[in-house]
């Protein structure tokens, strides 16, 4: 693992939430991307070398708004940076970690993702992830 990439946070509004980080954090985001495979729309702020990432459900059976029907708002998931997705799959696989996905998916932000059960993680939703380099 490299670095804490990111922390994703289940919103119900994303125009508002927008605009209350804004505040928090006392910059814009930098960029809101709809994930239309996992009924997102996202949006991040850069925080030094981490970002916040934002997230509404687009569609009642997106995992968010199920999140947000069970839980409410707040941190859904932290994601960490890796340099060779497949190999840490297969390094926690070892290790007892339930891989939610078998296969890297596609993500927001130009990433290669795949989620770790949180059940194997002490309550904590993780997401590997790994930049996809610009063609
Ligand atoms: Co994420």
């Amino acid at each position: 693992m490299i670095r804490l990439e990111h922390i994703g946070i289940a919103v119900r509004d994303l125009e508002d939430a927008n605009t209350l980080f804004a505040r928090l954090l006392g910059r814009e985001h930098y960029k809101v991307e709809e994930v239309a495979s996992e009924h997102v729309k996202t949006s991040f702020f850069q925080v030094g070398e981490s970002k916040v990432e934002l997230l509404e459900a687009t569609h009642p059976d997106s995992a968010i708004a199920k999140y947000l029907e069970k839980k409410g708002e707040g941190i859904h998931h932290i994601a960490f940076e890796v340099a060779d997705i497949h190999a840490e799959m297969a390094r926690l696989q070892a290790e007892g970690f339930q891989l939610l996905n078998a296969a890297p998916k596609r993500g927001a932000d130009n990433k290669l993702v795949c989620f770790i059960h949180p059940k194997t993680a002490n309550g904590v939703l993780v997401e590997l992830c790994q930049s996809i380099p610009n063609e």
